[in-house]
């Protein structure tokens, strides 16, 4: 059993601008990834800002949902450019996930996109994360899920690059619209079951697990009601942060590896795409006792429960049974993704835990 979780975390109010100071420390020429609106939006890149001072920068604002390989590219070819050498991801998972690979793109220069996905040891530049969402955890993992039109799906580069510093202020998450808000926090629920109920859960990495699904209890009725009040939006985040940092160690399972498609094909986005799945992944997991475990530490008295809150919080799925019959298909052509469950699973299984 290992833990390693080398990202420095700050979690409070202003806290870009309490540790401008480390975060000027990472290079000489930073550059900000962005989407075009949220970083704005939040305050949190006028904080940036403000923290960087007199350290040059460059701003790339054209993170898409769910980021393409190409754009990805395109943001190195200016960060060389530029001659950026650290670089700060300001968002939900797609900018902070794009700055990973962008980190890695710029210092191997001489490299194609082909190598995102070979297994080859390269050095990248430091990446610092400010999330202003509450689902991905991407602060403090090591993944970096990007599109790849040519497979049409999404998938995490080969590559592990832990952010060094991850900035985290509850205040950025006021601005979220309430999909958002279900959408983010779908996610981070789906990581901390994926994680908790995995292959590679163990005593030393279910301790992230274990407290986040009791921090997301807090809020659970609150979040379905539309009635999340001011002190929640810290609990979201930390909830999700230890999300993160449980899939850092154990990475996420079925219901992710069903939605990616999901997503790529009807534009689905990634925590409701995970949630519509993820109460029929609790309800089949073949260790009745620790999947009971998990629902209770989340607030639910059964796996009914779950896919019943989850029904109300993201309405019916209503997905093609094509789209699901050949997501399952693929899902078990896969070792990779099927690694993390621990028991054996069929097609039928898989369909069959569609909300
Ligand atoms: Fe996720």
């Amino acid at each position: 059993m290992q833990l390693y979780m080398p990202t420095k975390v700050y979690s409070e109010e202003n806290c870009v601008v309490n540790h401008a100071a480390e975060l000027r420390a990472l290079g000489t020429k930073a550059m900000l990834v962005t989407g075009k609106h949220s970083a704005k939006a939040t305050g949190a890149l006028h904080d940036v800002l403000q923290a960087l001072g007199e350290t040059p920068y460059v701003i790339f604002d054209a993170i898409e949902e769910n980021p393409s390989v190409e754009t990805v590219m395109a943001a190195r070819k200016i960060a060389v450019e530029e001659g950026v050498d650290f670089f700060i991801g300001i968002g939900g998972g797609s900018p902070m996930d794009a700055a990973k690979a962008i980190a890695l793109m710029t210092a191997n220069p001489e490299e194609t996109e082909a190598v995102l996905y070979e297994t080859k040891a390269l050095p990248h530049l430091p990446v610092a994360c400010i999330p202003t969402t509450c689902g991905t955890g991407s602060e403090v993992t090591p993944y970096a899920i990007l599109t790849r039109h040519a497979h049409k799906t999404k998938r995490s580069i080969s590559h592990k690059i832990f952010p060094v510093l991850a900035l985290l202020d509850g205040k950025y998450l006021r601005h979220l619209s309430r999909n958002g808000l279900v959408n983010t926090c779908t996610d981070a629920l789906g990581h901390l079951f994926e994680s908790y109920l995995n292959t590679n859960a163990n005593d030393l990495n279910s301790i992230y697990a274990r407290e986040g699904l009791q921090l997301w209890a807090q809020f659970r009725d609150r979040l379905l009601a539309d009635a999340v009040e001011a002190g929640d939006y810290e609990t979201m985040l930390h909830a999700s942060l230890l999300a993160g940092m449980a899939i850092a160690h154990t990475g996420t399972s079925l219901p992710h590896g069903m939605s990616y498609p999901v997503t790529y094909t009807l534009n689905i986005p990634h925590g409701r795409a995970v949630g519509l799945f993820l109460g029929g992944f609790v309800d089949t997991y073949e260790d009745k006792v620790r999947a009971q475990k998990a629902l209770e530490l989340a607030g639910f008295a059964d796996a009914a429960a779950l896919r019943g809150y989850l029904r109300q919080l993201l309405g019916a799925a209503q997905l093609p049974e094509e789209l699901l019959q050949s997501g399952a298909e693929k899902l078990l052509e896969d070792p990779a993704k099927l690694k993390n469950y621990p028991f054996a699973i069929t097609a039928q299984q898989l369909v069959a835990m569609v909300n």
